[in-house]
């Protein structure tokens, strides 16, 4: 039976994504590198001397090597020749113009979380690792701080609410700053501040030619406008400012609801309440997975919530009870600090979800409102094809849904990222070790649980969150429907990257 479901599908996973490639001036695959293939020896000792004491330059033969190329998505990985990890920003602009001037592609690597399939097309580059450039310097007003491009979750959190602030940043803490954040950047303190793009002031950027521009509102504002939505696409943020807020609650309250699968109706409808409108608290945020856990239930996956509230169990109560009144199987209240938050919801350095190594294919979906007899079919879908193929089971379907006041706070139009009306990102992840056998109908499988949701959609625009893209998706989900966006996004795109250098992750090009 699930045989000739995924069969069925294997088509539809056929269907091209965007052909737009052609209609621009840049042909990359016509490109000639300007010197003959080098040895990693030959970049080691040519690049090496040029880069500050403290950084490094290596080649597979280098016991660090593992470590600096180990990715979280084994799926269609981005390949290097050597890793050059610079001790200061000053080297990024010194490796990105060696690499040019002998037509060698890189790429820069911060926590290793992008799992697009578009970063399979770099090959034999040079990874420009960020994981020295990780300074978080508060500035003497405490309005702002600046960070190192290599900034990370878990670090940022801590650091901050130790001081008394706190940031945005994305919820798991194994994340970067800017990997979200050049894309948008959604996480638990949006309600109150906007994506991770809002709290920026400023980006210290190194460019495609290898000259490093300031970019804020008044120093290239067109980049600045670019930047945040689609900024993976145009330079390397070497350092960056951004707001950061005094902690307003010592303690969050959270609360992980079990639900069996007869209760999938119900969830879904306080799901649909509690968002109505855009009107959720800022302090409220639902973070729902379908997933199979042995811990309670050997024979069929379960709906595991973890409610957040910014606030105490007092003020979370009467939000929490509408989730008590449908009978979950088990219900498990916790207040605490925020850092500790991550570690409490499976989103911690150590959780399952931050570990490397594993395919791990994203088919994300962004929507306004659950059709939920969609979402019985698609709860379904999961059931049947992850019981027949056990090999699935690590897989999991994401309802997150974030307060949007602070996303809705700012112009739509002010910046790249076209989505600040989607109330819930939902996220396909299809997990496995990898093995390639699996591949063709892991993707099937993903494919068809997004389309369940499309389905019972009718008629409406699909969006993508950029961050999670497969990668070959249309680039109008990804990006913005509104013709504007595209054009504005290649204007500057062609201005400041003619020849595409930064084409690895979801190019719109
Ligand atoms: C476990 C997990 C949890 C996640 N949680 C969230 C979340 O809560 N919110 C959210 O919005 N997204 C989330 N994401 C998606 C996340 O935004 C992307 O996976 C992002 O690409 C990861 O960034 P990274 O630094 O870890 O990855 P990398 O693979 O190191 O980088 C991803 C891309 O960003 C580019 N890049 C990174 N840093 C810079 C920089 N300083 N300058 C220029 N380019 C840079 C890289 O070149 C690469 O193209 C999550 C992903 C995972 C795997
Ligand atoms: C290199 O690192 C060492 C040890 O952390 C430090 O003392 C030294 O100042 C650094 N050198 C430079 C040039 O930054
Ligand atoms: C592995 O790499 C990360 C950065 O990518 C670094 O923080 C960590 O210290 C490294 N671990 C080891 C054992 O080298
Ligand atoms: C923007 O950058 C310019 C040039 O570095 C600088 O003079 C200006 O103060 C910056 N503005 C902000 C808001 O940071
Ligand atoms: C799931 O499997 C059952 C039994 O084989 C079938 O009737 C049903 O149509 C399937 N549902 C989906 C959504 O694939
Ligand atoms: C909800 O989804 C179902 C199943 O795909 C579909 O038939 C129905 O038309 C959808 N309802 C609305 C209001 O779009």
């Amino acid at each position: 039976m699930h045989a000739s479901v995924l069969l069925g599908l294997l088509a539809l996973a056929a269907v091209p994504g965007s052909a737009r490639t052609l209609d621009y001036p840049f042909n990359i695959a016509a490109r000639t590198p300007a010197a003959p293939d080098l040895t990693p020896a030959e970049i080691i000792s040519q690049l090496g001397p040029q880069l500050s004491a403290n950084s490094s330059i290596f080649a597979d033969d280098d016991r660090r090597w593992a470590n600096a190329t180990e990715r979280w998505q084994a799926y269609s990985r981005p390949n290097f020749v050597v890793v050059a990890e610079p001790a200061t920003e000053a080297d990024v602009p010194v490796i990105v113009k060696y690499a040019n001037s002998y037509g060698i592609p890189f790429l820069a690597v911060n926590r290793g979380h992008g799992s697009t399939k578009t970063l399979g097309n770099m090959q034999n580059g040079i990874e420009i690792s960020l994981a020295q450039l990780r300074s978080i310097q508060i500035a003497e007003d405490e309005k702002s701080a600046l960070f190192g491009g290599g900034a990370f979750d878990g670090e940022v959190m801590d650091t901050l609410w130790e001081k008394g602030f706190v940031t945005g940043t994305g919820s798991c803490s194994c994340v970067s700053l800017m990997g979200p954040g050049l894309g948008g950047g959604h996480g638990r303190y949006q309600g109150f501040y906007g994506l991770i793009i809002d709290m920026l002031i400023s980006l210290n950027v190194v460019l495609a030619d290898g000259s490093t521009v300031t970019v804020n509102e008044t120093s290239h504002p067109d980049l600045w406008w670019a930047m945040r939505g689609a900024g993976h696409n145009f330079g390397i943020v070497t350092s960056f400012e951004a707001e950061i807020h005094p902690r307003t609650v010592d303690e969050w309250f959270i609360n992980r609801f079990i639900f069996t699968q007869d209760k999938l109706e119900a969830v879904f409808e306080v799901l649909n309440e509690q968002q109505q409108d855009g009107g959720q608290p800022q302090e409220l945020m639902n973070y729902l997975a379908f997933s199979w856990d042995e811990e309670f239930s050997t024979t069929e996956p379960i709906l595991d919530l973890f409610f957040h509230y910014v606030g105490s169990a007092e003020d979370a109560a009467p939000h929490l009870e509408p989730w008590e009144a449908i009978g979950p199987l088990s219900s498990t209240p916790q207040s605490l600090p925020y850092p500790e938050v991550p570690d409490a919801t499976g989103t911690g350095l150590h959780s399952d979800m931050c570990q490397h190594g594993n395919t791990n294919m994203q088919f994300p979906f962004s929507i306004k409102e659950h059709n939920i007899t969609a979402t019985r079919q698609l709860w379904d879908y999961y059931v049947n094809v992850t019981t027949a193929r056990p090999e699935f089971q690590q897989s999991i379907v994401v309802f997150q849904a974030y307060s949007l006041q602070g996303v809705q706070a700012v112009d739509p139009d002010s910046t790249a990222f076209p989505h600040r009306d989607d109330r819930i990102q939902c996220d396909v992840l299809v997990t496995y070790e990898p093995d390639d056998s699996l591949d063709e109908d892991a993707i099937a499988f993903g494919k068809q649980l997004r389309q369940h949701s499309a389905d019972g959609h009718p008629g409406e625009e699909q969006h993508v969150y950029v961050n999670y893209a497969f990668g070959d998706e249309p680039v109008e989900q990804m990006y913005g429907y509104e013709p504007w966006r595209l054009e504005r996004l290649r204007e500057t795109k062609t201005k400041y990257d003619p020849d595409n250098v930064f084409r690895f992750y979801n190019s719109f090009m």
